[in-house]
């Protein structure tokens, strides 16, 4: 430590030699270091149970008292790292570099015993003990060895680090507590700058590459950034981080969204149409569905700047799933997004595979992302794009291209190396049906087909009591719903989320396919499960399951 020897008078050398010797033979120590956050944290646990009680703090002298949510959090460059409840810090709590002191960190230019925070008299005090590099209050200059009261709010620099300190019901600072501070012209590089506020082009999110947090699973609350119009029924969503985020996901994955709409909660699920090749916005495309709740919401409420939370990446509809060199991709409406995702990816990554893109929509204002992909048409080779409309209703625009429902005289035009491909099939229910029995005619081997399927329309939510009757056949067995605590027959064809509904029963859906996960409950007993995007069915004894595509090959138990 170095001190600025015209200041030091010899009443503060004789208090600073008490201080120190106070220093040395204080008995317990909290010794902190930051490059373990964990061991840190239990250290500082440990140590706060280690604390005294009140008595103990009382005869202390430390007669202080703190709210529970009262805390000093460290920050390193603008970032928490470190948090401390101030009920847990000792009467005199040293940081500094050295290994005594209570909370050991590391910076250059910190010194080894460099600032203490001090409780007294019920009051929190900061003091800067190194005269050479001193201390900030506020990104104010404060003076060397006089101690400076805490407010809620209160900022600390010392070199490296920043301390901020949460200070619920802090008496208010009275005229005896006013702290002479410096204003500094420039505030010296060891404390911590802020970076520049970023450029309108967003540099930073290159130039600070290595310090951006990538997302790829759980919950996070997201900014719409961009909305854009896709068709008169159809928006995407453009979505960042509320700190720069980068964006790590399978193409063709699903995220679902947690929103209250009018007090109610409810989940939807909807496919990013972007691509992890572009890793810094999250887009979702949205299609208004008549009737429906969520699609005409999103349509309809959400602005620019909107926060939004969603949850996921899930969903094994991806090519990453399935690595094929050869693929079909068949879409239509909505359905074409997760196709999108897989789209963009492949050709931003000029990835080895040959794709054919059906798309079939109504009219040609309803293609979705129609410039898109005949641009990526244009520029790949191995990437061939066609797509068939189905309505001449309202038709504003003339059209020479494909038109017709999707047959297997269309699939083998667009595919006659068909048996060579893997299909990735996601639209409407009707649609799906039609082009599976088009594969079915042109001998397509199943092993090689998957799909995605977005869900049927809502079923009226049941009501007990108001059982629908199920033609049941044999052998049966016995389901005892657990919460609603209703028991009911089955048998080996009805799946639990139809049995749940006929009793009135509430399962949670989205694409009762097998693909969205949102039907999930916990059973005992033993079932089999098959999504419809499997080829087999898998044998389950007790766990999870997705009631949508379980049926019960034993007396259950389910949790709902
Ligand atoms: C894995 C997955 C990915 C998806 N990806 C996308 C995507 O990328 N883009 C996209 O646009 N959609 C996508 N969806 C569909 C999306 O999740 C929603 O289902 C869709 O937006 C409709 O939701 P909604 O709330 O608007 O309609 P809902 O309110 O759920 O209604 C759906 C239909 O049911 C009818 N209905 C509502 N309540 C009742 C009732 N009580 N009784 C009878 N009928 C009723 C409505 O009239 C409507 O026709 C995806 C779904 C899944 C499962
Ligand atoms: S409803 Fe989607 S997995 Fe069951």
């Amino acid at each position: 430590m170095t001190t600025e020897k015209s200041e030091v008078n010899s009443e503060q050398l004789l208090e600073e030699r008490t201080f120190w010797k106070q220093v040395f033979a204080a008995k317990s120590r909290t010794i902190v270091a930051p490059e373990n956050l964990e061991r840190a944290k239990r250290k500082s646990a440990a140590a706060g149970q280690r604390q005294t009680t009140w008595i103990d703090r009382l005869f202390a002298g430390h007669d202080f008292y703190a709210n529970a949510s009262d805390k000093m959090v460290i920050l390193k460059n603008g970032v928490e790292v470190l948090e401390f409840p101030i009920g847990e810090l000792a009467g005199d709590t040293i940081i500094g570099r050295h290994p005594d002191a209570q909370i050991q960190l590391e910076a250059y230019k910190l010194g080894l015993f460099h600032a203490v925070i001090r409780k007294k008299d019920g009051k929190l005090y900061a003091e800067a003990l190194d005269a050479e590099h001193g201390m900030l209050l506020n990104r104010k200059k404060v003076k060397t060895a006089t101690p400076v009261r805490l407010a809620d709010g209160a900022l600390v620099d010392i070199p490296g680090y920043q301390l901020r300190f949460h200070l619920t019901d802090a008496p208010v600072i009275e005229g005896e507590d006013v702290i002479e501070a410096e204003e500094l012209d420039e505030i010296p590089s060891y404390f911590y700058v802020p970076p520049p506020p970023p450029s309108p082009v967003l540099m930073n999110l290159i130039e600070d590459r290595d310090n951006i947090s990538i997302w790829s699973e759980g919950v996070t609350t997201l900014r719409v950034a961009d909305i854009v119009e896709e068709t008169s029924d159809v928006k995407t969503f453009r979505l960042v981080g509320e700190k720069p985020t980068l964006f790590s996901y399978r193409p063709g994955q699903f995220v679902t969204f947690l929103l209250n709409i009018n007090g109610e909660d409810v989940e939807r699920s909807y496919s990013m149409s972007s691509s992890p090749s572009r890793p810094h916005v999250l887009e979702i495309t949205v299609k208004r569905v008549p009737g429906g709740l969520v699609s005409n919401w999103l349509c309809d409420n959400v602005k620019l700047g909107q926060s939004l939370t969603i949850k996921g990446p899930a969903g094994k509809f991806s090519c990453f799933t399935y690595p094929t060199s050869k693929m079909l991709f068949i879409g239509a409406g909505s359905g074409i997004t997760p196709m999108m995702s897989m789209s963009r990816w492949i050709a931003d990554t000029t990835a080895d595979v040959d794709v054919k893109f059906l798309a079939s929509f109504k009219s040609p204002q309803d293609i979705i992302f129609r410039k898109e992909l005949e641009l990526i048409s244009a520029r790949h080779n191995r990437f061939r794009v066609a797509v068939t409309l189905t309505s001449t209703w309202g038709r504003t625009e003339s059209w020479t291209g494909l038109t017709g429902r999707i047959n297997s005289a269309l699939i083998r035009m667009l595919a006659p190396d068909l048996d060579e491909r893997h299909v990735f099939l996601c639209g409407p229910e009707p649609f799906a049906a039609e082009v599976k029995k088009g594969l079915q005619e042109l001998n397509f081997n199943f092993a090689n087909f998957h799909a995605e399927s977005f869900g049927t329309g809502r079923v009226a939510r049941g009501v007990k009591g108001n059982a629908k009757s199920l033609q049941l056949s044999e052998p049966r067995h016995r389901v005892r719903f657990t919460k609603s605590d209703i028991c009911v027959e089955t048998d080996e064809t009805v799946n639990l989320l139809e049995l749940a509904e006929a009793h009135g029963i509430e399962i949670e859906y989205a694409c009762r396919s097998g693909s969205c996960g949102a039907c999930e409950v916990r059973f005992s007993g033993m079932l089999s499960e098959k999504a419809d995007f499997e080829t087999t069915p898998q044998c389950k004894e007790s766990g999870l399951a997705f009631a949508c595509c379980s049926v019960a090959l034993a007396d259950l138990e389910v949790d709902a």
